[in-house]
């Protein structure tokens, strides 16, 4: 016996042990809940210049060395070339649902008009490949990646403008695409979003003032524009919700929704002060996008305490955003501890708002500006995120779009990543045996990618991705050959005692 089998032989063992945490199969959640992975089109494509794709602000960003790490996404996780063998991976994993995103100027070059045929093709390629293969396609229209043209035109989310042009973007995919898709997301974490790129400038178009941001910024204004970038999302959502319903869904019978990033807070006392310092997290993070969209109007706290510099909706504009929603979807990796820091005066930005402290664990010292890093897993946080949205929203459909687990290390034994992923998944089924509306679980990611902030530097793959070979071979991981079991054999058996040429097969080169 070869080394490498052996190799495989205690590997198997090991799924084994991890899958003992356990104590629920596939057959616990309903036939129609699916479970997938998901990627991002500047993160898994490349090919950023090719076949008449315009650059995207993340081009701009990236290429002027904003990354900590000075990478890019030139070439990703080559998806542009790739697209047809990570498909049939994703086949092989069992994986039931994939999830990505369009980029926008990919397929409108000019980010209005004219359609660009290649690119046209290269997502009809996709969604072809993934319906052949009985993948159920669920596509985010914005994940964070907005063609620079329109950043240059008119300032992309800072203008009304943008509603027009997201709109007409999303009638394209709807038109060309709908007949094959049935889930549409709009916006990916426009919450987080909105504060990494205009408060705090570490996301594209990377904009802030002094003193808040993380990085120093030239233009911006940390106090307004995270919200008004979000009011013109909403805005923009909720065009494009009446669009689908008006024109598209009797035809298509799809479902179109919206994604928020989630933490889960915990008071670090049970002060008053630190349970109205945990509310007021809970209403600023998930509020702020989900109280509009059910109630047509932001949270009453983040009026009194934002006050002229929170946008208002029009009675017109509150009547679109109510209920432009089928599904919530939500991205989960940690929770924190919240406790009350006294609102400054003077000028203040989002975290200044919500004048909270962070820590990642009872026994830190509170966060400095923003959130801590290096925060560990919580599933029991996942199921109070899905409980708490069901208890303040009106249990709506919900999706985990988003959870998983980003490490340094570079390692095909990853025996953490299966147990976040097993973890979560149990959280997951704790709450939808507790009435929440729960449909469906993806692990970011499918394969390494090029991550918004760490770049190359933290992997969250079940595919491990090499970076430093050209021709980007990804190989699976333990996650990857876990998760393949718990789907593809009810979770009974997770033994996975494959022959050595069971095992190649799933590394593509
Ligand atoms: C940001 O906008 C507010 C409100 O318009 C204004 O008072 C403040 O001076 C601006 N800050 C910067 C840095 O431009
Ligand atoms: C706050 O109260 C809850 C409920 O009584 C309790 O479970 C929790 O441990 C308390 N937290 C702290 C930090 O004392
Ligand atoms: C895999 O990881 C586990 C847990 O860290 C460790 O016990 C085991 O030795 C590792 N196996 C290999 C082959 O590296
Ligand atoms: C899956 O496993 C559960 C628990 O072991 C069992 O009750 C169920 O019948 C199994 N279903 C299938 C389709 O194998």
């Amino acid at each position: 016996m070869g080394v490498t089998a052996f190799f495989y032989i205690l590997l198997s063992l090991w799924v084994q042990d991890a899958a003992a945490i356990i104590d629920f199969t596939r057959c616990d959640f309903a036939q129609d809940f699916v479970f997938g992975a998901g990627t991002s089109a500047y993160q898994y494509e490349g090919a950023v210049a090719e076949d008449g794709r315009s650059p995207s602000d993340w081009d701009t960003f990236t290429h002027s060395g904003k990354m900590p790490d000075k990478s890019t996404g030139d070439i990703a996780a080559d998806g542009y070339h790739k697209y047809k063998e990570d498909i049939k991976l994703i086949y092989e994993t069992g994986l039931e649902a994939y999830r990505f995103s369009i980029s926008w100027s990919r397929l409108i070059p000019n980010g209005r008009g004219a359609v660009n045929p290649k690119g046209l093709d290269y997502y009809n390629n996709i969604i072809d490949e993934l319906v052949k293969r009985g993948i159920q396609t669920h596509i985010t229209l914005h994940h964070i990646d907005l063609p620079q043209i329109l950043e240059d035109e008119y300032g992309g989310w800072l203008s009304p403008r943008i509603i027009e042009d997201f709109t007409a973007y999303a009638d394209v995919c709807f038109r060309e695409f709908g007949d094959r898709v049935k889930y549409w997301t709009t916006v990916n974490e426009p919450n987080i979003g909105a504060i990494a790129s205009y408060s705090i400038g570490h996301l594209p178009p990377g904009r802030c003032s002094d003193p808040f941001g993380i990085t120093k910024c030239t233009v911006g204004n940390s106090s307004t524009e995270p919200y008004i970038a979000v009011h013109t999302t909403l805005l923009a959502h909720a065009s494009v919700f009446k669009l689908y319903r008006e024109k598209y869904k009797a035809e298509q019978k799809g479902v179109i929704g919206i994604n928020i990033y989630s933490y889960w807070s915990y008071p670090f006392t049970n002060s008053t002060v630190d349970l109205e310092a945990t509310q007021r997290s809970k209403d600023f993070m998930f509020g702020w996008i989900l109280e509009p969209l059910v109630s047509g109007d932001y949270p009453e706290v983040m009026k009194n305490i934002v006050g002229s510099r929170l946008p208002s909706f029009t009675m017109v504009q509150s009547g679109l955003v109510k209920d432009s929603f089928d599904f919530f979807g939500i991205n989960h990796y940690y929770s924190f501890y919240v406790s009350d820091r006294p609102m400054e005066t003077g000028v203040r930005d989002f975290y200044g708002d919500m004048s909270i402290s962070y820590r990642a664990s009872r026994t830190d010292p509170p966060a400095g500006q923003g959130v801590p890093t290096n925060v560990p897993s919580d599933p029991d946080g996942l199921h109070l995120v899905l409980e708490y949205l069901k208890e303040t929203y009106g249990n709506p459909p919900l999706y985990v779009h988003e959870n998983g687990m980003g490490s340094p290390k570079d390692s095909l034994n990853d025996t953490y990543r299966v147990d976040c992923l097993s973890s979560y998944m149990g959280s997951t089924l704790d709450a939808i045996r507790n009435g929440v509306n729960v449909r469906g679980y993806f692990t970011w990611a499918f394969m390494d990618l090029f991550e918004l902030r760490a770049g190359y530097q933290s992997k969250y793959g079940l595919y491990r991705v090499d970076f430093d070979d050209m021709r980007r071979p990804r190989q699976a991981r333990l996650s990857a050959r876990w998760y393949s079991g718990f789907l593809k054999k009810n979770g009974s058996s997770l033994l996975i005692s494959r022959t050595q040429e069971d095992l190649t097969r799933n590394t593509v080169s």
